[in-house]
């Protein structure tokens, strides 16, 4: 959505991926159908500076992909944290599990291979930090679950929220995918629970913060 010139002064002036990050970043491109979801160089150690500022014992992500934004958001885990980060694909599970494997937070991550909609009611912990980055059409009831998820003053990142600038479109013209992003927009706009920012991070990201009394 920005200018290329401006992108690539973006990642120029970005420190550099860790060896094990730039090698799974590499190794998706070169691998799998769909690089662009993984969150890449810059949205990545924004995630791991948000995870060191907060510091958090629990994180959950939903949607692991190749396992890139979990390794980032372990970065700032507590020692005795954990990030539990669920996928639906099976196919990615053997390098998932390698990718952590390779990491120091191999012991403090938890892969759970089946559908968070079905998962996320059962997990007996609350977070501190929750990163929602599956299918879009189910982004309002990922939101809802993380919501009742989430400890008091804690935060929910959303990824995609301009999804590529479609979210401006009129609204007979939107496709499911973004008619999702575009439902979550409004209900975490409307939502007086919460308060939050929107960054134009990569695809857009969603930074929501559940108010201290809910
Ligand atoms: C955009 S990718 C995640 C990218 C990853 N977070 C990163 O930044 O590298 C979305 C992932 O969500 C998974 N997914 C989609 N629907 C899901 C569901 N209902 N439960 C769990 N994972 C799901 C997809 O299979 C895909 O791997």
């Amino acid at each position: 959505m920005i200018d290329k010139k401006i992108a690539a002064y973006i990642e120029q002036h970005t420190t550099d991926e860790d060896e094990l990050m730039y090698a799974i970043n590499r190794q998706t491109q070169l691998t799998t159908y769909y690089p662009r979801m993984l969150s890449g160089k810059v949205q990545g150690k924004f995630l791991e500076m948000i995870s060191f500022m907060i510091k958090p014992k629990y994180v959950l992500e939903i949607g692991t992909f190749t396992g890139y934004s979990a390794l980032a958001l372990a970065k700032g885990l507590q020692p005795d944290g954990k990030l539990i980060t669920l996928e639906v694909n099976e196919e990615m599970e053997t390098v998932i599990r390698k990718n952590i494997a390779l990491s120091p937070y191999s012991s403090q991550i938890q892969l759970i291979i089946g559908d968070a909609i079905e998962i996320i009611p059962d997990l007996k912990n609350t977070f501190d930090l929750i990163f929602i980055d599956a299918d879009k059409e189910q982004y309002t009831d990922y939101y809802q679950m993380a919501f009742e998820k989430l400890k008091p003053g804690g935060f929910i990142l959303i990824d995609n929220v301009l999804w590529s600038g479609k979210v401006i479109k009129p609204s007979a013209a939107l496709e499911k995918e973004t008619a999702g992003v575009v439902a979550l927009n409004k209900l975490v706009a409307e939502d007086p629970r919460v308060e939050q920012v929107m960054l134009s991070v990569r695809d857009g990201l969603l930074l929501v913060r559940k108010l201290p009394e809910n």
